[in-house]
């Protein structure tokens, strides 16, 4: 029977990405223009997936307002509560009664990957699994779940290793049959104190069999860091179709793919895509782009900016040297600097208010 619910996780407080996280929730940071949860909500559709189970607890509300019931991506939403943050297990474990007697998926709230889940069901499918991983090789194995096999089969799950059997980290999407609530039962919490979803799925290994690991061959971040919002902003931004809505001036140019929303006015400035301008932003004597991602609502003047992120509502005018690299909070006011001639490069977090650097 193909899967039809799955569970997205965005319980967490996202400190890794502090300051940026300290007023938001992680998994509406904008990449590409659009939330981060927008676009695993799409992937989920795309799958075949009816029902999705939110697991909220740090900033549930957000979440809440944001997602609503569902229906924008053709999907029914519930929302599962988890108190306090104890680890993947269980956070899973709260999905219990939504899941029933149905196979599942679970995706992590910051995951972003390049082929769509149908690549995993199927494998999961054909091959009456307990449970499935993706996996993917990486340079340092010891910040994920990792994976040992031996051609195809999986002999070992191991969380965050300090000597890594092999270097195939688990990626955050996972298919498992309700199976795996027994597993969770039977574990204990983590060296960091966390019920772990990879000792769930080693419990099932030893006990009941059936765990695949399927390879990934394309793109894969796990948005952690401001860096990795940037990389994925890079990533969404290449496979975008854009339009331009908003009025571009005869003074302006834009150059490759670019987006502008509406009730947006570019005048005597030069955007080079791929970039994405939201709506009702005011930009003046700019340059932007490549990779430049404003959100709704800013106003921009006499400066350049090029691989960043505004979020909504911010005042960025007259820096004399460009601002590069960086991710910006909303309703952040930059306004004047760049004495020391240098590009400006910054992780802003909400509310923030810089003048004259
Ligand atoms: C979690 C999982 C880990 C997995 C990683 C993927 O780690 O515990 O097995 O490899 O997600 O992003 P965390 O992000 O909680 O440190």
């Amino acid at each position: 029977m193909p899967i039809t619910k799955a569970i997205v996780l965005c319980a967490g407080e996202g400190t890794r990405l502090r300051p940026l996280t300290s007023l938001s929730p992680k998994h509406l940071m904008p990449v590409a223009g659009k939330p981060l949860l927008d676009w695993i909500l799409v992937d989920l559709a795309a799958a075949g997936i009816k029902q999705v189970g939110l697991v909220v607890g740090h900033y549930s509300e957000a979440i809440k307002e944001y997602v609503g019931e569902g229906s924008h991506w053709g999907l029914t939403a519930t929302y599962l509560t988890q108190e306090q943050p104890q680890g993947l297990a269980h956070a899973v474990n709260t999905a219990r009664e939504f899941v029933g007697q149905e196979s599942f998926v679970v995706y992590l709230g910051d995951t972003v990957v390049e082929p769509d889940l149908t690549e995993l069901l199927d494998r999961f499918e054909q091959q009456q699994a307990n449970a499935a991983v993706w996996v993917k090789e990486v340079d340092d194995p010891r910040r994920y779940g990792v994976v040992e096999m031996q051609q195809d089969t999986v002999v070992q799950l191991v969380e965050k290793p300090a000597d890594p059997p092999s270097n195939l980290a688990i990626v955050g999407i996972y298919a498992f049959t309700p199976h795996i609530f027994q597993a969770i039962d039977h574990i204990k919490p983590s060296a960091r104190g966390e019920y772990e979803i990879t000792d769930a799925i080693q419990w099932l290994l030893d006990n009941e069999g059936g765990v695949i690991a399927h390879r990934l061959e394309g793109f894969w971040e796990d948005a952690g860091y401001p860096e990795d919002l940037l990389l994925v902003n890079r990533f969404y931004l290449d496979r975008c179709e854009l339009t331009v809505q908003g009025l571009v001036d005869e003074s302006s140019k834009i150059e490759g793919m670019v987006g502008v929303g509406s009730d947006t006015r570019i005048s005597a400035s030069t955007v080079i895509g791929p970039s994405i301008i939201g709506d009702q932003c005011v930009i003046e004597h700019c340059s932007l782009g490549p990779y430049v991602c404003v959100q709704a609502g800013c106003h921009i003047a006499h400066t350049t900016l090029s691989n960043c992120i505004v979020q909504e509502n911010c005042e960025i005018r007259d820096l004399t040297v460009g601002l590069v690299d960086s991710v910006v909070g909303r309703d952040v006011e930059i306004v004047g600097g760049g004495r020391r001639g240098e590009p400006l490069s910054m992780i802003v977090g909400d509310m923030s208010r810089i003048r004259n650097l």
